[in-house]
């Protein structure tokens, strides 16, 4: 059987090293195609695979279409907006990710982007700290309880709100679990976003939000650039000069967002929150034992697809 890593975005050596082992030594055979840029070469790759090892590459129906004999489809990592669940349920392929494996590597840059933002950018001037500031995590899932972890280790406030997650959960972790969205805003001087991308959440991020927050207030987002209302987002910037914003991947606006607050606003310049050696290698390592599992004893434990 053969299992086709293709990240346009590669793992570190490690983790293809590591995944390799995985694939070779259940008898199965490994292909690896990186930094194909165009889908041309996707689609030509997974002409023989039977199953996809892929990171945030989108895989659609014509993608799809040109693998008869894909059996599924491991997104090594959490969030599988990138992959078309409803195509791939209706070509018969099993989709899964791997939670919780590249979430402490997310949410170290998730830190790392707040103390670059209080100390503005770096620039050499007086900037703030993060310690008693009051944190609000929004979603409170595999990323969002290592933000917690970490911030308290800075000496943060921690606050929640996750529609889905029981209170006692993420109060048992030292975090204030609040009632409403709303209130979250409200109450924190940094919010750090953590919702996956779905259609509820797409541009659900905007001036009726951020809008609440008190003067000085940052927004950090390591989760989707399209979670973001943009245009509400600059509008707001525009007219509060208080507000910050930091983004692991620059949002369609990247340009607006760089030339109207200089100072106010960083992306990175390729989304990098899971690019760690370590995430690379615990998110490809389930991922390979994942798909291996499936062909070979149909076990489908992560499954996101029916
Ligand atoms: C995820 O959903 O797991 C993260 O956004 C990481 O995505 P990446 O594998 O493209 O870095």
């Amino acid at each position: 059987m053969k299992i086709l890593v293709a990240t346009d975005k590669p793992f570190a050596q490690a983790a293809t090293a590591a995944i390799e082992e995985v694939v070779t030594t259940s008898g199965c055979e490994l292909q690896l195609l990186e930094k194909y840029a165009t889908k041309d070469k996707l689609i030509q790759a997974v002409g023989n695979a039977d199953a996809l090892i892929v990171r945030s590459d989108r895989i659609d129906a014509e993608v799809m279409d040109a693998a008869p004999r894909l059996k599924v489809i491991a997104r090594a990592g959490a969030g599988y907006d990138n992959i078309d669940l409803e195509a791939a349920t209706s070509h018969g392929i099993c989709v899964m990710n791997t939670p919780g494996q590249n979430a402490n590597a997310v949410a170290e840059l998730a830190l790392g982007l707040m103390v670059m933002a209080v100390r503005n950018m770096y620039n050499g001037t007086s900037g703030t700290e993060l310690k008693g500031k009051r944190l609000g995590i929004h979603a409170y899932g595999n990323v969002g309880r290592n933000v917690a972890r970490i911030a308290q280790g800075f000496g943060m406030e921690t606050y929640a709100y996750d529609a889905y997650c029981p209170k006692d959960i993420i109060e048992k972790d030292g975090t204030k679990a609040l009632d409403s969205v709303e209130e979250l805003y409200r109450t924190c001087h940094v919010v750090s976003l953590h919702i996956p991308l779905t259609p509820e959440t797409r541009q659900s991020i905007g001036r009726n939000l951020v809008g609440l927050m008190p003067q000085g207030a940052l927004l950090v987002n390591t989760a989707r650039k399209e979670v973001i209302d943009e245009e509400a987002l600059i509008s707001l910037m525009e007219e509060r000069k208080d507000l910050k914003y930091v983004t692991d991947i620059a949002p369609d606006a990247n340009n607006d967002f760089v030339q109207m607050f200089a100072g106010r606003y960083f992306a990175t310049p390729k989304k990098m929150g899971a690019q760690t050696a370590e995430a690379n290698t615990n998110a490809g390592i389930a991922a390979a034992r994942q798909v291996v599992d499936y062909l070979l004893h149909g076990i489908d434990k992560y499954r996101v697809n029916r």
